[in-house]
């Protein structure tokens, strides 16, 4: 079974496994601008999305049940800088482990009233962020480049949704272990 230790490899195998080349790495980039030009309606629309779904919601209010303005405002600010991360789209043993670090601060440590966040939230996120890019793209590209867009960045959010799944799955990857 692969280790912590071979983590790099393992993403760097899955995303041979899905495709994920030099195209993508190149779409990805050259539409960093586009995607980052959105990050604040991009985070906020998935922060208001969490409020208003109780499963989420319960680890962004206080005791009395009003929005943590201050712990949102500080998941935005994360969010977005994961986004910033995932618009260079690199493979490299610093993302593993950016990643790795990111999903076990979900999947082990507990938040407020919230607990450890589930893992279907976290895969939930992800789908709610692949559509909002889709939307972003359809809406400021013309539909070749649209499609390629979601396309490469559907690729790799589904990477870094590989990572940070990890610390929820008892059995770990077998990309990276031995063949
Ligand atoms: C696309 C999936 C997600 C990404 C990329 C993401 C990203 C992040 C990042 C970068 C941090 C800061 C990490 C740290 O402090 O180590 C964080 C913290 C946190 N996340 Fe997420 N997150 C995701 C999904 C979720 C979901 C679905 C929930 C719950 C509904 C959630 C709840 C939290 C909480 C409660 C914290 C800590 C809050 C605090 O600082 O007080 N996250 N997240």
């Amino acid at each position: 079974m692969a280790t912590a230790a071979d983590l790099p490899r393992a993403l760097k195998e899955l995303a041979d496994f899905v495709g994920f080349g030099e195209a993508d790495t190149q779409t990805i980039r050259s539409t960093a601008a586009l995607v980052l030009a959105h990050e604040a309606r991009l985070t906020t629309a998935l922060y208001e999305h969490f409020l208003q779904h109780p499963q989420a919601a319960k680890f962004f209010v206080r005791e009395d049940g009003t929005p943590d303005v201050e712990r949102i405002e500080r998941r935005k600010h994360s969010l977005g800088r994961w986004l910033e991360e995932m618009a260079q789209a690199a493979m490299g043993t610093e993302t593993a482990y950016y990643l790795l670090a990111m999903g076990l601060s979900h999947s082990h440590r507990s938040w407020g009233r919230g607990g450890t966040v589930p893992p279907d939230l976290m895969v939930g996120a992800m789908s709610l962020t692949q559509t909002a890019l889709a939307q972003v793209f359809a809406a400021n590209l013309p539909a070749a480049e649209a499609l390629a867009a979601s396309s490469a960045w559907n690729k790799l959010l589904l990477l870094h949704l590989t990572v940070l799944l990890r610390g929820y799955l008892r059995e770990g990857l077998r990309f990276g272990g031995p063949s």
